[in-house]
């Protein structure tokens, strides 16, 4: 098909069967939420995280996207499962960019993926304030 002749099999794998696909309820107080948009195509990713004793417990996505975006959210969730919040936070879009093999084209959709960890950790921490 088109889409296996595009993209690398790492994608189409994450793609295929993404791993972490779901929602948590916002409102839970140990909930962060993270929702990011790409300026450069409209696509949209929706990722957030369940923490328990600083660290994240539960991460799952919801991506409006390409191929790239998928996976790139869908193998962030799977990194930061387990981590504390520092070490989520340093989840760098080259690393996401790299394991995936993405083209450069494609680099704006890993970035995606960390402005949605950092977002959803920052909703989490701010939730913690109040
Ligand atoms: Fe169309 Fe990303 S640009 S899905
Ligand atoms: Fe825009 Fe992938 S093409 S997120």
């Amino acid at each position: 098909s088109l889409i296996k002749r595009a993209y690398h099999p790492k994608v189409i794998e994450y793609y295929e069967q993404p791993k972490n696909v779901g929602s948590l309820d916002k409102g839970d107080k140990s909930v962060g939420t993270g929702v990011v948009g790409a300026p450069a195509c409209g696509d949209v990713m929706k990722l957030q995280i369940k923490v328990e004793d600083g660290k994240i417990k539960e991460a799952v996505f919801k991506t409006f996207g390409c191929a790239s975006a998928i996976a790139s959210s869908s193998y962030a969730t799977e990194y930061i499962k387990g981590l504390d919040l520092n070490d989520a936070m340093q989840l760098k879009n080259s690393d996401i960019a790299s394991y995936l093999h993405l083209p450069p084209i494609k680099l704006h959709c890993s970035m995606l993926a960390e402005d949605a960890v950092k977002a959803a950790i920052t909703d989490f921490k701010k939730k913690q304030d109040n």
